[in-house]
């Protein structure tokens, strides 16, 4: 059941020099970094990419934040890794995420129209599949 999972470093990763922590850990997991890139993703990538979330009150914050900078993609690659990493990055919101995963011991509220917190995971192997076309097979 070996899988690949798509990881994003979102903005706020970046802008706080938290790539080199966040890569660590999931290395640290014993999962595989297979492929990696850095860019600013535009707002089609992103409508995309959240398409799920469209007409949610934070989409437009989202997407905001998400094309404020630069962010890290990763394919990651293990034995139930789209579930373990989603274990590793911990709850979405920051303030409830347990301590010793990544959104928990690394994040937290600003007070902002949108959660600023750090990682995105692959929810599911559909999505994981989905979402590596997206940010690595070029699709848009
Ligand atoms: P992600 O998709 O980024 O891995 O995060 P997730 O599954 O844990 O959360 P999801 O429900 O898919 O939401 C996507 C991202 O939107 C932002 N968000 N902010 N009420 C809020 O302020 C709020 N709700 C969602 C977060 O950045 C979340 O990760
Ligand atoms: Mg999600």
């Amino acid at each position: 059941m070996t899988q690949d999972t798509l990881v994003l470093i979102k903005p706020d990763g970046v802008a706080r020099n938290l790539i080199g922590v966040i890569l660590a850990r999931i290395e640290a997991k014993g999962y595989v970094i297979v492929d990696l890139r850095m860019l600013t993703p535009d707002r089609a990538l992103l409508g995309a990419h959240y398409a799920e979330h469209l007409g949610k009150p934070f989409f437009d914050p989202l997407l905001d934040f998400m094309s404020s900078g630069p962010v890290v993609a990763a394919r990651v690659r293990g034995h139930r890794v789209i579930e373990g990493f989603r274990a590793l990055a911990g709850a979405t919101d920051p303030t409830t995420a347990a301590p010793g995963s990544i959104r928990g011991d690394l994040g937290r509220d600003w007070g902002e129209r949108v959660q600023k917190n750090l990682v995105h995971g692959s929810d599911s192997p559909a999505s994981a599949e989905r979402e590596l076309g997206l940010w690595f097979g070029g699709t848009v």
